[in-house]
């Protein structure tokens, strides 16, 4: 075996001086419990996570004209933020994917909308707002009635257009 040369010693031995006195960057805190349980939690396909709440699609129409309709025009089309409402197709050369035609679940855009929308203030909406927005944008989709109501279990139960438009992966390891 060969002995490391005086030079590479003498490296090494500086580097352990300065991992030993080198100051942090101290980019992390201990969260704490209250703060823990006001991020988002996540939610998947099936509706597991989804928090107790409720929305109705009328409640949801007076939020997104006041938090959402500036960004994404009146009714989610014509928006400098993207239209959310497509009447156009989701392949060949004019596709137009959005919520009604190309998203797999409603749960998803919960999720997606609780924790990034409104771009302005993301995280700000409590999950009864999110259950209504989600409402008024099912609405639009033509996949709720106007008088609809969204919660934590009827939420779920809505099957998108294009649920099956997808090829799933396994991605767990063997
Ligand atoms: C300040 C502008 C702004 C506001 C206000 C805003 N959004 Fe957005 N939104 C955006 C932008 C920009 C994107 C595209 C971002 C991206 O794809 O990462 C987006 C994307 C989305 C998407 C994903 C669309 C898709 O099919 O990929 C949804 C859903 C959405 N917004 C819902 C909402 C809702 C609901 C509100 C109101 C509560 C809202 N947004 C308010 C700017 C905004």
């Amino acid at each position: 075996m060969s002995m490391p040369s005086a030079a590479t010693g003498a490296a090494l031995a500086c580097l352990l001086a300065f991992a030993a006195h080198a100051e942090t960057p101290r980019l992390g805190q201990p969260i704490s419990a209250a703060e823990l349980a006001r991020l988002p939690r996540s939610v998947f396909p099936d509706g597991r996570g989804l928090p107790p709440g409720r929305g109705t699609v009328a409640d949801g129409e007076t939020l997104y004209d006041q938090r959402c309709a500036s960004c994404h025009g009146p009714k989610g089309i014509d928006g400098s933020g993207g239209h959310l409402i497509s009447d156009g197709a989701i392949t060949g050369p004019d596709q137009d994917p959005a919520i009604n035609n190309y998203w797999p679940y409603a749960t998803t855009l919960w999720d997606f909308t609780r924790r990034a929308m409104p771009m302005n203030a993301p995280g700000s909406l409590t999950a009864d707002e999110t259950y209504a927005v989600t409402a008024w944008l099912l609405h639009l989709s033509g996949l709720l009635d106007a008088d609809g109501v969204l919660d934590e279990k009827t939420l779920p139960a809505i099957r998108m257009p294009n649920r099956d438009g997808f090829d799933w992966i396994d991605a767990r390891r063997p």
